[in-house]
């Protein structure tokens, strides 16, 4: 799995190096091109070495016959930073066996960063063991979320990320969500949420921030589900206090206000 997750982060490495700021302008095809070369790439490896595999990736592929073993390919993940040049993305690679996911790769060839996990066998960052960071409280924590790239006038997260970041070091919002979970991972954040993830985005980083000591749940503390929407992620330590602040913020308690820019406009004016 390392080995195609290097090849296929070498791969978007050559089109971010040529091209990404010259083709952005007017044209998302770089992307496009980016996202399904790494993916037939990524497919003809798997193919080559577990030809019997099913596959699930994004850009389209879907092999399904049965197997015991089930991969899911996010060819790139961070396109909007790939198409903007800013250096934020991965390959991220996970493999089920009879639905349960038992191994986990996320690339970032920006840094050469290798996330790895097997289940039992912990999680591992170029080779190194990894673990969540011990940090105890939401107020001495940096936090993580993201935005859904569609239907964002539906989606409630702005109100989650005021809150937090009203009770944490900071929110951070880099735009690569398996990145985002192996940042939790490696002790970088203590916690990570997103609504509506798919499959590709989180089945390997799930696995690897588990394997690294931390827990991930749904909003309300249930199981986390590869068809779930919501994505609960943190270094255990503070998962109680992420699930009492959620629990509160869907019930509409406590809810600080943003500041009024209109308010803030006329104390401006001369
Ligand atoms: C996206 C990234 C982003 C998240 C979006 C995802 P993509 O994946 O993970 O951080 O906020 O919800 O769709 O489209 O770049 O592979
Ligand atoms: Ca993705
Ligand atoms: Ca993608």
């Amino acid at each position: 799995m390392q080995a195609i997750a290097r090849e296929a982060g070498a791969l978007l490495m050559e089109h971010f190096r040529r091209h990404v700021k010259i083709e952005y302008k007017g044209s998302a095809d770089l992307v496009t091109i980016a996202d399904r070369q790494s993916e037939a790439l990524i497919l003809e490896r798997i193919r080559r070495s577990f030809p019997t595999h099913d596959v699930m990736g994004e850009e389209g592929t879907r092999i399904e016959t049965g197997s015991d073993y089930k991969w899911y390919v996010d060819p790139l993940d961070g396109t909007t930073n790939f198409a903007h040049g800013y250096p934020v993305f991965c390959v991220s690679l996970a493999v089920e066996h009879r639905g349960r996911r038992i191994a986990g790769t996320i690339y970032d060839p920006t840094r050469d960063e290798m996330f790895t996990a097997e289940k039992g066998s912990g999680a591992h960052l170029n080779g190194e063991p990894m673990h969540v960071s011990s940090t105890a409280k939401l107020a001495e924590s940096l936090v993580a979320t993201g935005f859904p790239s569609h239907k964002r006038h539906k989606n409630p997260n702005i109100y989650f990320y005021h809150q937090l970041t009203l009770r944490s070091h900071g929110v951070r919002r880099a735009g690569s969500a398996a990145l985002d979970l192996c940042n939790v991972a490696a002790g970088r954040y203590e916690g990570f949420w997103e609504f509506n993830l798919n499959p590709w985005d989180t089945a390997a980083g799930v696995l690897i921030v588990e394997e690294a000591g931390g827990r991930v749940t749904d909003f309300s503390g249930g199981p986390f589900q590869i068809a779930s929407h919501e994505t609960l992620a943190s270094n255990g330590h503070i998962h109680g206090e992420l699930l009492a602040e959620f629990q509160a913020i869907f019930a509409g308690r406590g809810l600080d206000a943003p500041p009024s820019p209109v308010a803030y406009a006329k104390e401006r004016e001369p």
